[in-house]
């Protein structure tokens, strides 16, 4: 049997570089939602949320982690409407659809910035298709999750 000829392998190991340096240098762009509302957010989820799921979105007893590879596996194949179903539903514990829906909005705008979204100038959409995976990097994003907590947009 003859050796595979250079000239056959050759151009599979291009193709194959290619194709990586194309998959890294995939851009995210803005996603739908502004840093006013990510702000609002944080103090909101400071408030329903971090007692269970943690300030560091690190999770806690029962409560999975909002932040990081558990959550991009989780959440990367679905909507942000999903997510705004589930969370407006279900969450928080013991308080199950109980916050406004601009207080789910401000605190899904913050999970999915903490998770390296990158704000932009749309506000959010709670019926938006866009998927969860193609604006957060998997992640986590320290200077929005360790930002100071405003208290004007707290529980109160
Ligand atoms: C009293 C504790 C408690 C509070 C408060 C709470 N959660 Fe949860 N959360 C849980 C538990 C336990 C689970 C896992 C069981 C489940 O999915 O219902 C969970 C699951 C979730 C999930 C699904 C995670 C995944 O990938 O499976 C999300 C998203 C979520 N919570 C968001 C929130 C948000 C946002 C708030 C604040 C508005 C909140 N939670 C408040 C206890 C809590």
């Amino acid at each position: 049997m003859p050796l595979p000829s250079l000239c056959r392998i050759v151009p599979l190991i291009v193709v194959a570089i290619a194709g990586t340096a194309l998959a890294q240098t995939a851009s995210r762009g803005p996603a739908p939602f502004t840093q006013a509302e990510v702000t609002a957010g944080h103090a909101d989820y400071a408030g329903y949320c971090s007692s269970c799921h943690g300030e560091t979105l690190l999770g806690g007893g029962d409560a999975p982690p909002l932040g990081g590879a558990f959550f991009s596996s989780d959440w990367s194949k679905y909507s942000i409407s999903k997510l705004y179903q589930f969370v407006s539903t279900a969450m928080p514990q013991g308080l199950e659809g109980e916050l406004k829906s601009e207080e789910y909005s401000d605190i899904i705008a913050f999970l999915l910035a903490a998770d390296g979204a990158k704000p932009g100038t749309a506000s959010f959409d709670k019926n938006s298709n866009i998927t969860i995976g193609s604006i957060i990097t998997g992640m986590p994003a320290p200077a929005v999750i360790n930002a100071p907590v405003s208290q004007s947009g707290a529980a109160q």
